[in-house]
């Protein structure tokens, strides 16, 4: 007999975006008249950068000639990519990452899901609450929670981001041993400074802990004196690993193309208190169970930084981003209380009503798609996450349809 694994029978409900898409479904299924615009998933509207296309189309004639033809890449990714990444995104802000700490992937959603393979069953895992349900689902999978009570995974050390702190939690007073942290956040699209960065990594310091550090909205930070990535902090390299992607950088989600620093100095510890690097579990953990991304992808990935490259991303997250700063004005001017949107393509609204109610009646009233933030955790309930990744014109047709049905609601 086939036995299952039984901590799957503890996930609530289905994957947030999954659950939320089949809604979507159903509701243009019942109404096929209706324009819905979706506002809910992260997921980017824009073409890929034409410095991206060009490459993606040069790489693609590479495969069409046996002389220049690549099989099966490197199972951590190609060079070329591998030092452009170390190059442009930390030692050219002073950041000492070496090109063979960077680890090619297709995705920042499966690296911060997989990564907690690595650790013991019974680590104690920290997360965000408001939180990216992959963090937690994943943790719940493996088997780090005893159930479900109250809104909560039982096992799991839940850190409140709400208005009183600012939606940035302080460490917590009970050990833990790993620690999720997303700057600039998702879902709420705060952003920490270094200042607020620091216990933290002291924190991690001081009790031998982990943190996964997700920075994949990095590219939407307007202001240089924030931190771009973790191991700007003095000694965070050897208590921090750092999730980026392309997908909302350089419109690659469905491209796929992301990747996580692993420094040589982070350590993990066996039951034996022995350390570890945690690098060399990184590195066997992908070259197992992971067999690259694709040549072109990463050649069209390499091309983001290009002159040409960095100039169109930068084009493409302004554009977003001034979508992000409508729907706040927009929402502000109707009576809602926001944060993000000011360094993050993420607007989070208090919705004055229970989550799933605000979104059926966007959905309903005004075809608009946004996210629930009770999708997030028992702390987002009450509000609701709007995403700035459109089209312009759908933006502005969106909020004028939100703020028609909110104000006949
Ligand atoms: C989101 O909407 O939170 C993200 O698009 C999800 C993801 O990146 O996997």
């Amino acid at each position: 007999m086939i036995v299952m694994n039984e901590n799957y029978l503890q996930l609530q409900a289905s994957y947030l975006f999954s659950d939320i898409a089949k809604r979507v479904t159903a509701f243009q299924d019942n109404n096929p008249d209706r324009d819905v615009i979706r506002l809910g998933i992260g997921d980017v509207t824009r073409a890929l950068p034409a410095a991206c296309i060009a490459a993606l189309h040069a790489a693609v004639d590479e495969m069409a000639e046996d002389a220049s033809f690549r099989g099966y890449g490197p199972e951590l990714g190609y060079d070329f990519l591998r030092q452009a990444v170390a190059e442009h995104d930390f030692q050219a802000r002073g950041i000492d990452i070496a090109a063979d700490e960077v680890f090619i992937s297709d995705g920042a959603k499966c690296d911060s899901g997989n990564f907690q393979e690595l650790f013991a069953p019974d680590t104690r895992i920290a997360v965000p609450d408001p939180v990216y349900p992959v963090y937690v689902d994943t943790n719940v999978m493996a088997g780090r929670s005893t159930g479900w009570q109250d809104g909560r995974y039982q096992g799991l050390v839940y850190l409140e981001s709400t208005q009183a702190n600012n939606y940035i939690p302080a460490p917590p007073k009970d050990k833990v041993d790993a620690i999720y942290l997303c700057f600039p956040n998702n879902p709420t699209g705060s952003m920490v400074t270094k200042d607020q960065l620091r216990p933290w990594v002291d924190y991690a310091r001081e009790h031998q802990a982990l943190i996964l550090y997700d920075a994949a909205y990095v590219e939407f930070i307007r202001d240089a004196s924030l931190p771009q990535s973790i191991y700007e902090l003095e000694g965070a390299k050897e208590v921090a690993v750092e999730f980026r992607s392309f997908s909302k950088t350089a419109g690659f989600t469905g491209t796929r193309c992301a990747y996580t620093i692993v420094p040589r100095q982070c350590q993990v510890y066996d039951s034996q208190g022995t350390a570890h690097p945690l690098h060399g579990l990184w590195d066997r953990r992908q070259s197992t169970k992971f067999n690259g991304v694709s040549y072109p992808v990463q050649r069209a990935a390499e091309a983001v930084y290009s002159p040409d490259g960095k100039r169109q991303v930068r084009e493409l997250s302004d554009y977003y981003m001034a979508n992000a700063a409508l729907i706040r004005q927009t929402m502000s001017g109707l009576g809602y209380a926001c944060v993000g949107g000011e360094h993050a393509p993420y607007v989070w609204i208090k919705a004055n009503t229970d989550s799933w109610q605000f979104f059926d009646l966007l959905l309903n009233k005004a075809g608009v798609v946004c996210t629930p933030g009770a999708g997030f955790g028992k702390c987002g309930e009450g509000y609701a996450r709007i995403s700035a990744f459109n089209s312009r014109q759908n933006v502005e047709t969106a909020l004028e349809r939100v703020g028609a049905a909110l104000s006949s609601a």
